[in-house]
């Protein structure tokens, strides 16, 4: 998993952040799915290295996240951002190990999604069978 994030980390297109991030999932079916940070000219448009790799792992037909690696720079760990905790929540449980590396690939922080994203709101909290829309 650390590979696969630092293999993503760099195809990242960070031009204008110059702050390179790669994301690996491993699913339940054993699959390693990647992600890397794609900016935008209109900055608001970029998108997280977890987001990618979320977005990797639906489309392969995976629907649960069972570890997490983010590779970033520099020599502090690249905690995920709040949107792309939520986006983790969505297929984890709270338990879920996300670890952190830097890009030689040594772990800097290992902590849950739970530690990450304490009192989240998740799927279970919404009704299992929703009725019509509206
Ligand atoms: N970024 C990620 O891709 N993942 C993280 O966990 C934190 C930040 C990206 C977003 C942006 O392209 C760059 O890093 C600087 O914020």
């Amino acid at each position: 998993m650390i590979e696969a994030a630092l293999a993503a980390r760099e195809r990242a297109h960070a031009p204008y952040s110059r702050f390179r991030v790669g994301a690996a999932l491993l699913c339940e079916r054993g699959i390693v799915h990647a992600g890397c940070n794609v900016e935008n000219a209109a900055y608001p448009e970029g998108t997280c290295a977890e987001a990618g790799a979320v977005a990797a792992m639906v489309l392969s037909g995976s629907r649960r996240i069972r570890a997490v690696v983010v590779a970033g720079d520099g020599g502090a760990p690249c905690t995920p951002c709040g949107g792309c905790r939520q986006k983790m929540r969505e297929f984890a449980d709270p338990a879920m190990p996300v670890r952190m590396v830097d890009a030689s690939g040594t772990v800097l922080l290992v902590c849950s999604l739970g530690e990450l994203l304490p009192h989240a709101f998740g799927p279970d909290l919404l009704p299992a069978e929703p009725g019509p829309p509206g």
